[in-house]
């Protein structure tokens, strides 16, 4: 296991790509492999979850190619899978595992799901309840993985209402809603990231959204196309937050994904107080892409909108950080979820907080922090092997006057592999070791 040492850096500057967006490298494979063509896939994220998906499709007779981050995937249609020979390993991408899971659910073939030590200990019985209303055959260890499924069930539409706002839940569901005989219908409390309806429409998949309902009919076809993966927004995150605390900062992050289910952090982060701007908007395959532009400010504490919560889901890590450094208190309520992400992300962010000097309540369902100096570490600041954990507390690493110690650090793989080399490009100080 491998750990970082982030040095003090004040100046940050440049420009920086951003590698292609998690969620929609998922499901560009997934849905890719469904199609009767040939789908070609630019700026797919080349991070150990995504990689597991690709793996998994793989296992599952489809042929896919890839060139760096150029993938053609030669579709077997939505009945062409066949029977892994072996487990399929997730490894840490609860996204793979879920949304995988809809699919499987209707395969005329067994399979049984595994990952890592933290992915078998998430929850899984959002999907194996619904799953299991329509029609499928899982077993699952106390609603943890191993996942068993059965194959060979007739799969019947449901109409869902989602207790937790979960894209997870949401996509796994309309993927296993492709197979249902009659019409899937999931209802969402609240807005969540959309990919999945966005890429069933560009594969001329008919799907109806309204308000907060999507529905599908079960029995239709993807077609093959060209599908471009936008920057992603949560790894932009980090570098929008670095830009913002960094003493003397000015740096632009080129191609991020805006989708307005994924901008959370934007909203947040301008609320602080933060110095950020888009431009050059534009649209590729069905999502929207822009530039932003981010200079050092003075943040100030404020209460985080109920509503902005899924909307910023995977980035509370290091807009705890940007909490961290603000005038004032941040309140988070309403986050029960970051309890059961790769890590109890509530816990984790507190314990590491609490060795840089800055104080924090733990809530049940979310935190308050205190901003204020960022002081002299008290020890070495634990990963908890959460890739978004480690990352949080490097870029801390540029207002803290001294080097942070951060171990177990190797996860960054899975979702941002090239993260130390982007950040020290404008200028932080990350040395792996
Ligand atoms: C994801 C949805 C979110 C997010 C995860 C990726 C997706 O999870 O935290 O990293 O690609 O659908 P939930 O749906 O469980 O909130």
């Amino acid at each position: 296991m491998t750990k970082f040492i982030a040095k003090p850096a004040t100046v940050l500057s440049g420009d920086l790509k951003i590698p292609g967006d998690k969620s929609i490298s998922h499901r560009a494979i997934m849905l890719g492999s469904l199609t009767s063509g040939v789908t070609q896939v630019h700026g797919f994220l080349q991070s150990e979850d995504a990689l597991s998906t690709l793996r998994a499709f793989t296992a599952m007779g489809v042929k896919i190619e890839r060139n760096g981050d150029k993938v053609t995937i030669h579709g077997v249609g939505l009945d062409g899978l066949k029977q892994p020979s072996t487990s399929l390993n997730l490894g840490n991408s609860g996204t793979s595992v879920r949304l995988i899971s809809g699919i499987l659910a209707a395969q005329d073939f067994d399979s049984e799901l595994i990952g890592d030590s933290s992915l078998s200990k998430r929850p899984m019985n959002r999907i194996i309840n619904p799953l299991r209303q329509m029609g499928a055959v899982i077993e699952a260890n106390n609603g943890k993985l191993p996942l068993k499924i059965k194959g060979g069930q007739k799969l019947r539409g449901i109409h869902y209402h989602l207790p937790v706002a979960s894209a997870q839940v949401k996509s796994c569901l309309l993927l296993a809603g492709l197979y249902a005989q009659g019409e899937t219908c999931i209802h969402q409390p609240t807005p969540t990231r959309d990919h999945t309806e966005r890429l069933l429409k560009g594969l001329g998949y008919t799907i109806n959204i309204r308000n907060n309902q999507i529905c599908l009919m079960g029995g239709g076809k993807l077609k093959a196309t060209q599908i471009h993966v936008p920057g992603d927004i949560s790894s932009a995150a980090f570098f929008m937050v670095a830009a913002t605390i960094a003493v003397n900062a000015d740096i632009s992050l080129i191609g991020v994904n805006i989708n307005p289910t994924r901008t959370g952090v934007i909203d947040i982060l301008k609320m602080m107080g933060a110095n950020l701007t888009l431009s050059n908007r534009r649209e590729i395959g069905g999502e929207l892409l822009a530039d932003i532009h981010i200079q050092s400010a003075l943040l100030k504490g404020i209460h985080i909108p109920k509503k902005l919560i899924p909307l910023t889901i995977d980035e509370f890590p290091v807009v705890f950080i940007a909490a961290a450094c603000a005038q004032g208190e941040t309140v988070l309520t309403g986050a029960k979820e970051l309890r059961v992400k790769e890590s109890d992300r509530i816990q984790a962010m507190a314990d590491g907080l609490n060795i840089l000097g800055i104080k924090n309540e733990v809530l049940e369902d979310g935190i308050k922090i205190r901003g204020g100096e960022l002081q002299k570490p008290r020890g070495v600041i634990h990963s908890h092997y959460d890739h978004r954990i480690a990352m949080a507390f490097a870029v801390a690493s540029v207002r803290c006057k001294h080097a942070i110690e951060i171990s177990k650090v190797d996860n960054i793989a899975t979702s941002f592999p090239n993260f130390a080399l982007l950040a020290n490009s404008i200028g932080m100080k990350i040395t792996q070791f």
